[in-house]
């Protein structure tokens, strides 16, 4: 086991304490100075002996006191716990010399000490590395705490009460105004030594989480205790992480043992436990005879003799000593001087002889907790049980961790158990015992799971830190999700135990987890290797550390090694531990490994993890270059990433002086946002903003092409709710303006986009003849403007007029033109075109009769769009999915797709668009065939209304006729009305296909017109 010191800072959680002599400036006066100094000298040794023995580390003198920092430079678990009980020592050692004092010289002393938890750069501070010493907000209020307290007391923070609650006694003094802190702090004096003295302790009093898994550990212990009933003397060590469950294994097990009447005996190792020798044995003896805390000396005394004696009366030689040890002495019956070996050999010969007598009838079990903290005595004592205990009835039963191996490993009495993380459905039971089953929750247990890597302390520790920090309301085992917990913390009492964890590794491995916890979830060995800067050799040796330490594992082996983190956690805490500037530099370093060590043909899809680490590095220029290679890369094809992305470069651009690359940067992250903006929602005033700022710098920079495209995005876009006019007025200027910049490509993309207005308008002709344009400027090269706005213009050119042919009731030609504009979608990559394509399809296909295949073709499209996660395209899929449905007389699944398809645009968008009309008279049809026939004249009429304010005449005819269906079903006049007006504007746009069912639908209603 290795502790490192090491001489660059880190960022530590720890517990900071201060503690002076109050009133010592009036007392130097009374005092002749040498003499005072002797005092102040005596006094302070008391504090940093006590510091010491609780593995602190004195920081500094203060003058007339000390500041001491546990959990650093090496992390303890319990660094609340030890400051708590340090200052309790402190309180008592000061108060017998302040007695002393007092008695010899009438002085006047006391003590008073502050306490507080939290983050703290620590290291080697100032010039040429300074010594060691702690600094941050964390030691101020320790210092104010301090300045609070009474004379004779010890006040700590929330923080630390946090940590340290249960294992000691608080009393709340409530809150007080802190200065120099935001709000008010909460108060409590340190009043003793608490009830628990473990984490199950602790538990315990919170109410235990109900037990799961572990069947096979349990059959394992009770065949271990068949063969102790049988006289076959059995060990067994349970060896884990923290928190895996060792503690409450044993728990289990015993309360089974202990209602089968077997006599059970315990004692639970401390980590700073080694301070204290023997603490184990002498716990495992009290424990056997019965000893309480406070128990009268004499009645101690008293029950050792009885049941010492009664199992063997030969006791009675060894009795002064057993007194002794037990901290009992008896006056009268002093202990014989011998040396301490000789003292240790009969103590050791003492326990053997009380566990094992043979005769013993009842079985008995003794067991050790927490052996990794045993102090060497104890230890030897444990070795001279094992190799005694032979044929006896015996069970003894030890847990550790990992990094401790018992040196009985090898005995044939022993038998060693793993213990492994929960499993997945154990994890799933049991925080449904924790969280509840609210439906709010449901999708948490993975990644709950994934955090803690199963580890049932860490999976409570998150719960209860989730709800007090407000992502889960209610009350335990029935939480509700209140928001979602990305962006949750690390509990500080798991953060204590995984930095002790790391702290114990040697230097190399903890900078190379630090450097790992940096580049990601995963990383490559070369890379590793490179950012850490570290020699085959010393890099070998590290990564061999780190693996056996179960802290990462081998991903892959081939072509390369990856190494992963066993738990995000760990990865968490190592990167938490690390300064901002450290952190930096491993960043670029590592975007520098990766843009070395991989070839270009991966830089795509590295582009985004390259610039996550040099905007990290802080080199932010290069960082905005390669997240617009990667938002160009993530393209339609995830819009939501792209929007990200380029939202991303706008705001490390931000940081830069404006000059021609940035500023067309700046420009260029805007204008992409905004062609995000109609695919996948944004709101109106965000989307407004970015539109003037774009407009700002491309008018001052004379950036003719961006202006077209701002243009194109506040004007020309689907999804503006202006009237058709306005709309194919934007769309002609738009197109002028783009040809005066001669740019073919920008010509091609404008193009793509205005040509859709026409068709909104039912100006079939001039849809097609903006489509021909297009697909002349554009010949047979796919990329002309391809991805500007539109994915690939030919696709979209070729799908356009095959609406127009199925418009004019020409199916076949429609169905071939489809076709090759699928097949062109898919040759290019484009899943957005192909999703438009999908949906017109799957409504062909069910036209002419091929229901089935229409709603195969319908179904698959839903899926890809929602994969795909263009809002725009997916309630177009959903639409079109419910029309098919409702050709299929699948009334309800088609209302049903049609309500979400609704919802989904305008939840997402904030408005209904331009297919605002065409959905509602869809909803209208499937809402009177599921005879729903007041909301679907609603819809119809609203259809009708915003068709004909907004001239969208493609869609007005249609939704007159679904007019004239509603009112025929509710009885009311007006269907011929509307029946003739539908025809004479399907006439007027050369909607063929329409009249047709116009004249159908005329035939049905003849009895109502
Ligand atoms: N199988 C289980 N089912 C439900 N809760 C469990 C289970 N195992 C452990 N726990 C809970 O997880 C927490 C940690 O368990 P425990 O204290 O036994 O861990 P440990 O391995 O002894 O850790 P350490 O090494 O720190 O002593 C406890 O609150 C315990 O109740
Ligand atoms: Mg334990």
């Amino acid at each position: 086991m290795h502790e490192t010191v090491k001489d660059e800072a880190e960022r530590k959680q720890v517990t900071v304490l201060f503690a002076d002599v109050s009133g010592s400036m009036d007392l130097a006066e009374q005092e002749d100075p040498e003499e005072w100094r002797k005092i102040m000298q005596r006094f302070f040794s008391v504090l940093a002996d006590t510091v010491t023995r609780f593995e602190g580390t004195v920081d500094k003198f203060t003058g007339d006191g000390i500041m001491a920092i546990f959990g650093a430079p090496v992390a303890h678990e319990d660094h609340a716990r030890r400051a708590c009980y340090a200052a309790l020592q402190m309180l008592d050692d000061v108060a017998e010399y302040a007695a002393e004092l007092r008695r010899a010289k009438g002085l006047n002393f006391s003590t008073r000490i502050g306490v507080n938890s939290g983050e703290v750069v620590a290291g080697a501070i100032g010039e040429g590395g300074g010594s060691y010493t702690a600094i941050g907000h964390t030691v101020g209020l320790a210092q104010r705490m301090e300045a609070l307290a009474e004379p004779g007391k010890a006040y700590l923070t929330e923080h630390t009460a946090k940590l340290a609650r249960g294992y000691l006694d608080l009393r709340d003094l409530g809150e007080f105004e802190i200065k120099g802190a935001s709000r008010p702090v909460q108060v409590f004096e340190l009043a003793g030594v608490g009830e628990a003295r473990s984490r199950l302790d602790l538990a315990r009093e919170r109410g235990f989480s109900r037990f799961v898994g572990r069947e096979r550990e349990l059959a394992r212990l009770e065949q271990a205790l068949d063969r102790a009933n049988a006289g076959e003397a059995t060990a067994v060590g349970v060896v884990a992480e923290p928190g895996i469950g060792k503690s409450r294994l044993y728990l289990e097990f015993l309360e089974r043992c202990r209602s089968e009447g077997v006599e059970v005996f315990q004692a639970q190792g401390q980590a700073h436990g080694k301070a204290i020798p023997f603490m184990p044995i002498l716990q495992m003896l009290r424990s056997f005879f019965g000893i309480a805390d406070n128990e009268p000396e004499q009645q101690a005394r008293e029950k050792i003799a009885g049941r010492a004696l009664l199992l063997d009366p030969a006791f009675a030689e060894n009795l002064p000593l057993m007194f002794d040890f037990l901290g009992v002495p008896d006056p009268e019956r002093p202990v014989p001087q011998i040396s301490p070996e000789a003292r240790q050999r009969s103590l050791a010969e003492v326990l053997c002889r009380l566990v094992g007598k043979p005769s013993r009838r009842k079985t008995l079990m003794l067991v050790f907790e927490d052996l990794h903290w045993v102090d060497e005595g104890s230890q030897a004592m444990l070795n001279g049980l094992i190799d005694g205990f032979g044929g006896t009835r015996t069970l003894v039963l030890f847990n550790y961790r990992p990094e401790y191996t018992p040196p009985w490993a090898d005995s044939d009495c022993f038998e060693a158990l793993e213990l492994a993380p929960l499993r997945r459905e154990d994890t799933r039971e049991l925080l449904r015992d924790l969280a509840g089953e609210d439906p709010s929750l449901d999708g948490l247990d993975e990644p709950i799971h994934e955090r803690t890597g199963g580890n049932p302390f860490f999976i409570e520790e998150i719960v209860r830190e989730l709800a007090e920090a407000g992502y889960l309301e209610g009350e335990r085992g029935a939480y509700r999700l209140a928001r979602p917990i990305e962006d949750a913390g690390v509990p500080v009492t798991v953060q204590a135990v995984l930095a002790a964890r790391i702290d114990r590794l040697d230097a190399d491995a903890k900078q190379l987890l630090q450097v790992a916890s940096v580049l990601g979830k995963e990383v490559g060995e070369r890379s590793l290797a490179m950012a850490a800067g570290l020699g085959p050799e010393a890099m070998e040796a590290a990564l061999r550390a780190l693996v056996e330490g179960g802290f990462l594992y081998e991903a892959q082996l081939y072509p390369e090694r990856l190494l992963a983190f066993r738990h995000p956690l760990t990865r968490e805490v190592a990167y938490g531990t690390q300064l901002a500037e450290q952190r930096a530099a491993t960043h670029t370093a590592a975007a520098r490994a990766l843009i070395e060590l991989e070839g270009p043909e991966r830089y795509d899809e590295l582009s985004a993890l390259i610039a996550d680490h040099l905007r990290q590095g802080g080199e932010t220029l290069e960082a905005a270059r390669w997240s617009a290679r990667a938002a160009h890369w993530s393209g339609h094809a995830r819009p939501h990433d792209a929007l990200r992305l380029w939202r991303q470069v706008m705001t490390l651009v931000a940081e830069l002086p404006e000059d021609e690359e940035t500023a067309a940067l700046a420009v260029h992250s805007r204008l992409l946002q905004l062609q995000y903006a109609w695919r996948v929602g944004m709101n109106r005033e965000e989307e407004g903003r970015l539109a003037a700022e774009a407009e700002e710098i491309a008018l001052r920079r004379n950036d003719l092409h961006s202006r077209v495209l701002l243009r194109v995005a506040t004007s020309v876009r689907p999804g503006l709710d202006h009237h058709a006019d306005e709309w194919l007025a934007a769309v002609r200027e738009t197109v002028e303006l783009a040809d005066r910049t001669g740019d073919r490509h920008l010509r091609a993309a404008v193009r793509s986009a205005g040509a859709y207005a026409y068709l909104c308008a039912g100006d079939f002709g001039g849809f097609e003849a903006a489509l021909d344009e297009l697909l002349e400027l554009v010949g047979d090269d796919g990329s002309v403007g391809a991805g500007i706005i539109l994915g690939s213009p030919i696709a979209w050119g070729l799908m356009g007029k095959g609406m127009v042919r199925r418009e004019q009731g020409r199916y076949e030609e429609a169905e071939e033109l489809f076709d090759r504009a699928l097949r062109l979608t898919l040759e290019e990559d484009d899943p957005e075109t192909a999703s438009w394509v999908r949906s017109n399809q799957a409504g062909l296909l069910a036209i002419r009769g091929d229901i089935a295949g229409g709603l195969a073709v319908a179904r698959r499209n839903c899926e890809l769009t929602d994969r795909l996660g263009d809002v725009f395209s997916r309630s177009l899929a959903l639409t079109n999915l419910g029309w098919v449905h409702l050709m299929a007389e699948e009334n309800e699944a088609a209302l049903e797709a049609m309500e979400e398809a609704e919802r989904l645009y305008r939840e997402e968008m904030g408005s209904g668009g331009e297919m605002e009309g065409w959905r509602a008279q869809m909803r209208a049809r499937a809402l009177l065939a599921v005879g729903r026939n007041a909301e679907a004249l609603e819809a119809a009429e609203y259809s009708v209304r915003i068709s004909r304010e907004r001239g969208m005449l493609w869609n007005y005819p249609v939704a007159l006729l679904n007019l004239a269906r509603a009112r025929a079903a509710c009885g009311l006049g007006g269907v011929g009305e509307a029946l003739a007006e539908a025809t004479r504007i399907a006439r007027q746009t050369g909607a063929v296909s329409l009249l047709g069912d116009i004249e159908k639908e005329t035939e049905v209603l003849a009895p109502s017109l």
